[in-house]
């Protein structure tokens, strides 16, 4: 049973065919990352009109590599929320328009709920097939990985650590969050400081690796031993204060040095709090997600902290990883097998749907577990 997935909530426009098994039969993904970076971040008006002229030829395009007709899907899932609320527009009216036109049903799909059930795609290209850090390879990782886990999201909008107890919004649990920038955020902003391009996070992902942390030392944020939540934006400051005092690096080894100490402080602060978060839920899994998870001293840091505590580790490969709509329709066929469908009346919202219990700016709301 095949789902076409639709997802346009922030940059990436894009549109796959998935099955329930979480196989990828096609994955497009359309980035906006060239119109957005001559402003150093994304501008949430050209995103949207930049989602209308691309929507329907990732659709077309998701749906030829497939070599599927509509008359083959089970249905239609879209991201509803949370995003941009232009941008997520596109995509819904357009899902909806499909689901009208050929009968089919339609889901909404939380965002996040995508991102934290991306590890349970399987990819046809072993170039983007899973590749758990201490695990074996993807079908391997999707035969092990079970209910329930611990799972690190971490992307440019939001940074948690969730209990993942099943795949309805119902079973998933925030345990912290972050109290103000998203760590993916933090690494755009800098970037952009210390004069690297956007998006930050890969480049300063490279530069980093071959960089001296001890250099630039930068104190870790909540370092309370038992809070779950995250900080990032005094990182941030921290760097931005040692670029007005002291300029810009000058050299390619002052600036891989500062990414590098950045870098450390950042991975340090969510693969300690990852792997506390599973030792208090007496949970046997741990699953990176999100667009930071691409990072590659967050993967072996992840990797080694579990293997010392005994935890499997679940890493999606890369396109896992970042904004997709495979991620989109799985979570979506999964609700299509319940036997849920959305009317086609339903509305986009910023906010996820997931419950919070991290407050932004500090203070824990009451839990709702
Ligand atoms: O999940 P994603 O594609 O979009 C959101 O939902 O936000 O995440 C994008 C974020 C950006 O902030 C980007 O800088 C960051 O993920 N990112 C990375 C790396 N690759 C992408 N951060 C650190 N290291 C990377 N290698
Ligand atoms: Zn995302």
């Amino acid at each position: 049973m095949l789902t076409l997935g639709i997802e346009s909530s922030c940059d990436e426009t894009a549109a796959a065919v998935v099955d329930e098994t979480g196989f990828v039969h096609s994955d497009v993904v359309r980035s906006q990352v060239a119109l957005h970076a001559p402003y150093g971040g994304i501008v949430p008006e050209l995103a949207s009109r930049d989602h209308v002229r691309g929507i329907t030829l990732v659709i077309r395009e998701a749906m030829t590599s497939a070599a599927v007709d509509f008359d083959a899907l089970q249905g239609v899932a879209v991201t509803a929320r949370p995003g941009l609320s232009g941008a997520l527009l596109v995509g819904v009216q357009v899902a909806k328009g499909i689901a009208w036109a050929r009968e089919l049903p339609i889901v909404a799909v939380d965002h996040l709920v995508g991102h934290l059930l991306a590890v349970f795609l399987r990819r046809r290209d072993p170039r983007t097939a899973s590749t758990g850090a201490n695990t074996g390879a993807s079908e391997a990782i999707t035969e092990r990985l079970v209910y329930p886990f611990v799972a690190l999201l971490a992307s440019g909008g939001h940074t948690a650590i969730y209990r993942v107890n099943g795949p309805q919004v119902d079973a998933i649990h925030e345990l912290g969050a972050t109290r103000d920038d998203a760590a993916g955020e933090a690494f755009d902003k800098v970037a952009k400081v210390i004069g690297l391009g956007y998006p930050g996070g890969p480049l300063v992902d490279r530069l980093a690796a071959q960089g001296n942390a001890d250099r630039f030392p930068i104190p870790p944020p909540m370092a309370r031993r038992d809070s779950l939540e995250f900080s990032f934006s005094g990182v941030k400051s921290f760097v931005a204060r040692h670029v007005a005092e002291h300029g810009k690096p000058t050299t390619d080894a002052a600036l891989a040095d500062l990414c590098a100490g950045f870098q450390r402080t950042v991975v340090d602060s969510l693969v300690s709090k990852t792997v506390r978060a599973a030792r208090a839920e007496h949970v046997t899994s741990v699953v990176l997600a999100g667009g930071v998870a691409a990072n590659r001293e967050l993967r072996r840091r992840a990797a080694e902290a579990c293997a010392a505590e005994g935890l499997a580790l679940h890493v999606p490969p890369m396109a896992s990883c970042t904004d997709n709509a495979a991620m989109i329709a799985y979570a979506g066929a999964l609700r299509l097998d319940r036997g849920e469908r959305d009317d086609l009346s339903f509305a986009t919202a910023t906010r996820t749907a997931l419950p919070r219990v991290t407050r932004k700016g500090g203070g824990r709301r009451a839990a709702s577990r």
